[in-house]
């Protein structure tokens, strides 16, 4: 069963997919494609670091735009969906993707748009995200610090992590897996960060798992 990873960052998340691959967390998975929005992301490295290598593809937002001044942010998209689905993903895995997921890469993944050049997508392709924080708790960007300063303020006694679909409203799809993580009192915004982090190592392997069995189940299985 085929992933496709998309990262903007240190990639810690698709590390733990990489190691989990063909273990019994995550049997018969083959992570085809790791796309990154950034040349500088670290899990870039990992992904060619990988044994075997995972292949890798890289689109920055703006050189992308600045290429040809008629290209919207849509093209874009449209352009990283092209990408992904070349791949022919039976999932598509957001760890740390910092571009908001929009309509025009969706509508590709669930074969509403045909882009030239490529078969439609005759099977929607499901899209995980992982968030760090709780269901409707912090949506968007800065979450963990949001968290933290709400515990401070004493309007949430911990946090958590999730993964869950991606539909075309932000941090709003369907939950798959959702972990509570503990704050402690006084601790240093470090020490919850670092909790955070290692507990969204194991859900975003497990949300994978999850998603990966409804969409291909494996061979045999009941
Ligand atoms: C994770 O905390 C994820 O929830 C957030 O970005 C971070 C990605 O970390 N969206 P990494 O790049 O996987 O290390």
């Amino acid at each position: 069963r085929r992933i496709v990873v998309l990262i903007s960052g240190s990639g810690s998340n698709l590390q733990a997919l990489i190691d989990a691959q063909n273990t019994p967390a995550l049997p018969d998975a083959k992570i085809v494609l790791v796309v990154s929005n950034r040349k500088a992301a670290y899990g870039l490295t990992r992904a060619l670091q990988a044994t075997p290598p995972i292949p890798t593809a890289y689109l920055a937002l703006q050189p992308y735009l600045k290429a040809n001044p008629k290209r919207t942010r849509q093209d874009y998209d449209r352009e990283i969906a092209r990408i992904v689905v070349e791949a022919k993903p039976d999932l598509v895995v957001l760890a740390g993707w910092m571009h908001i997921m929009s309509e025009a890469f969706l509508d590709v993944l669930i074969g509403e748009t045909q882009l030239e050049g490529i078969e439609r997508v005759s099977k929607p392709i499901p899209v995980i995200n992982l968030h760090p924080a709780l269901p409707g708790a912090f949506d968007g960007a800065h979450a963990i610090e949001r968290a933290f300063e709400a515990f401070q303020k004493g309007e949430i006694a911990h946090s958590g992590c999730m993964v869950h679909r991606v539909i075309k409203e932000v941090d709003r799809g369907e939950p798959v897996v959702v972990r509570n993580v503990e704050i402690v009192k006084g601790e240093p915004i470090e020490e919850f960060e670092t909790r955070l982090h290692k507990a969204e190592w194991e859900i975003i392997v497990q949300g994978t798992a999850k998603v990966l069995d409804d969409v291909a189940p494996l061979e045999g299985s009941s």
